[in-house]
């Protein structure tokens, strides 16, 4: 059993070999990742799986990402067509995962992939997470650890509290570089497509793989976790908005900042940095939605690069309940 506040972990050494040992025995362990916390498991213990599901209060249809050091571990459980390793050389280790058909002989938990048969595989470029999936040796699902349909967590406090009593270690890993989540692309009949906007831009990815189809409407299998309603805040938040009422907090972007806005607010990146304001996101949209206003307003991101995303984002976390 684990005791209420889950132990935090140190980034060295000695924090990774002690939460090793606590993944190789089942446990669950939140690790930090270069775009989002994750809530770690061995991905080939069916139990430690169900352990993360049950953690999250995750729909079980919606399949997790599995982590591994490099990509040959990773092709080792899939098969990559000669797009998705072109995209592997140019973005791995890094924010981008790739749906793939799973390898008959891959001992990965089925309910990882909540029965399909594709596997979403990356290898993550955070030095801890890079470290921990060395020596573990096993490969890690790990969703990002929030529980289902709120704010995803940027720092390690953001995964203390909600998962007081349920997780075995948090290895404390500073603040995410890049703050989203990563791009997810499958491939339909060999088309690359995108299944979820994230940190490496369409624009990136294009460059490499020309351009990417978008899922049919009705697919929902493409990428089951596309939840229309997600990341929420508690506070109703509101987007694009041009005016705001004094009871309001405002969460900005670039130079335009109304200069009468109202105290508490705050800004994704003065100097209208996409890649400031993608790290921002979450944080920012956690202290606002703790100072009881009674609505946050967004302002209008352009929708290029990882704005892209952000919007994409902002757009789940306004949805109505
Ligand atoms: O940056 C990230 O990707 C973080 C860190 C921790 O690595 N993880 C993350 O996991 O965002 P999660 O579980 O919150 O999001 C996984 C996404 C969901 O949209 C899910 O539906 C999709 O990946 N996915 C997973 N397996 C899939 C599959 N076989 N086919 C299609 N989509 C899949
Ligand atoms: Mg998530």
């Amino acid at each position: 059993m684990c005791s209420d506040t889950p132990p935090v972990l140190s980034p060295d050494g000695d924090g990774i070999a002690v939460a090793a040992r606590l993944l190789q025995a089942g446990k669950l362990v939140a690790i930090p990742t270069e775009t989002v916390y994750g809530l770690g498991g061995d991905a080939c213990d069916d139990l430690a799986v169900a352990a993360i599901f049950d953690a999250k209060d995750r729909p079980s249809f919606n399949p997790l990402i599995i982590h591994f050091a490099d990509q040959d571990s990773a092709w080792a459980h899939v098969v990559p067509c000669i797009l998705a390793e072109k995209l592997a050389a140019t973005f791995w280790p890094g924010p981008l995962t790739l749906v793939l058909p799973r390898r008959p002989e891959s001992n990965i938990s089925l309910l990882a992939s909540a029965g399909l048969s594709t596997l979403a595989v990356r290898v993550p470029l955070h030095p801890t997470a890079r470290l921990l999936l060395m020596t573990v040796n096993t490969p890690i699902a790990a969703p990002s650890a929030n529980r289902s349909g709120t704010i995803s967590p940027t720092l390690a406090k953001h995964v203390v509290e909600p998962f007081s009593g349920i997780l075995d270690g948090v290895i404390d890993g500073g603040p995410c570089q890049i703050g989203l989540e990563s791009t997810v692309v499958g491939f339909d009949y060999g088309r690359p497509t995108l299944l979820r906007p994230g940190g490496i831009s369409v624009e990136e990815i294009e460059d490499i793989v020309g351009p990417l189809s978008v899922p049919a409407a009705n697919s929902a299998v493409a990428s089951p976790g596309m939840l229309k309603r997600h990341y929420a805040p508690n506070t109703p938040l509101r987007l694009n908005a041009i005016d705001f009422r004094p009871e309001e907090v405002v969460l900005g972007f670039g130079a335009q900042m109304p200069v009468d806005s109202p105290d508490g607010s705050l800004n994704l990146s003065e100097t209208g940095d996409l890649r400031e304001a993608a790290a921002n996101l979450f944080a920012m949209l956690r202290e606002l939605d703790a100072r009881d206003a009674e609505g946050i307003v967004a302002m209008p991101i352009p929708d290029i690069d990882l704005g892209r995303a952000i919007n994409d984002r902002l757009k789940r976390a306004s949805a109505p309940s």
